[in-house]
């Protein structure tokens, strides 16, 4: 891993994920909204900015050349299908080994065989249909973009977040392939850390075609996980 791009680079998790990569000693390039490039002030020479939106297929063609990974911060603003032109145009334009890793919530499920707290379950039906409503957010938008990244023979990561909070970093999150697994149960992860285990999973293989959903590793549910295992 060399040359990483990441798509949405101005956001939180965006800003985060690009410090990671430099420590990490990579060359990063990133693609934000024209009017967020004074976010990255900070970074000044040391990343490469495309500006332009994350669904404009030229503006992520010349972004991706010659990177061997991508981060795709996967967001459902809108309602002009934004996530899924996001993901589509990286899908085409990657280089065909780029390893690709893509951000997005629990409620996108792989196989179906999740099982989300009620809450999550409420926050999906009320504020999906108001949003929608008031053509605000599309949350079937980020659902058909990790669809089409599923259905992908490529080697892809979509690392499904909890709750997320400010703070610290914890350490590398603990994963499950299903929502509803003990281990996941306190449902809230640092930021920082979630950026953390998308910059990780460039380079664990073991990640590759896998939809893990993380938390905190060191969460109530992550430690009890962890005692049990000791025990065990
Ligand atoms: N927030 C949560 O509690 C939560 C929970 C679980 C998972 N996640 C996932 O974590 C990832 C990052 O989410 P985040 O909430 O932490 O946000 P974030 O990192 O601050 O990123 C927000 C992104 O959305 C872009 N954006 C904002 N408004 C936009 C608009 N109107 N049109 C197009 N792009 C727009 C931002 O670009 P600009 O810099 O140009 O504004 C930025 O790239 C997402 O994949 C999300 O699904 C979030």
């Amino acid at each position: 891993m060399k040359r990483v791009c990441i798509i949405g680079i101005s956001g939180k998790l965006g800003q985060y994920m690009a410090e990671l990569a430099l420590e990490r000693g990579y060359e990063v390039v990133g693609v934000c909204r024209p009017e967020s490039t004074g976010k990255l002030a900070r970074f000044g020479e040391r990343i490469t900015l495309h500006p332009g939106r994350t669904n404009d297929r030229e503006v992520i063609r010349k972004a991706l050349r010659g990177c061997d990974g991508v981060l795709t911060v996967l967001v459902p603003w809108g309602v002009e299908g934004y996530a899924t032109g996001t993901a589509q145009a990286v899908l085409d334009h990657a280089e065909p080994d780029a390893r690709l890793v893509f951000s997005c919530g629990w409620h996108i499920s792989r196989d179906g065989k999740d099982r989300h707290p009620w809450k999550l379950r409420a926050f999906v039906a009320v504020f999906g249909r108001i949003a929608r409503l008031l053509r605000f957010a599309d949350l079937e938008d980020q659902v058909e973009a990790a669809r089409r990244i599923f259905a992908l023979d490529r080697d892809w990561t979509v690392v499904r977040g909890s709750d997320l909070e400010e703070g610290p970093s914890e350490g590398l999150p603990v994963w499950a392939r299903h929502v509803g697994d003990p281990v996941l149960s306190s449902n809230r992860t640092r930021r920082i850390d979630f950026a953390r285990f998308m910059v990780h999973a460039l380079t664990d293989p073991a990640l590759i075609r896998e939809a893990p959903a993380i938390v905190g590793c060191n969460t109530p549910s992550a430690r009890a996980a962890a005692g049990k295992d000791a025990d065990a």
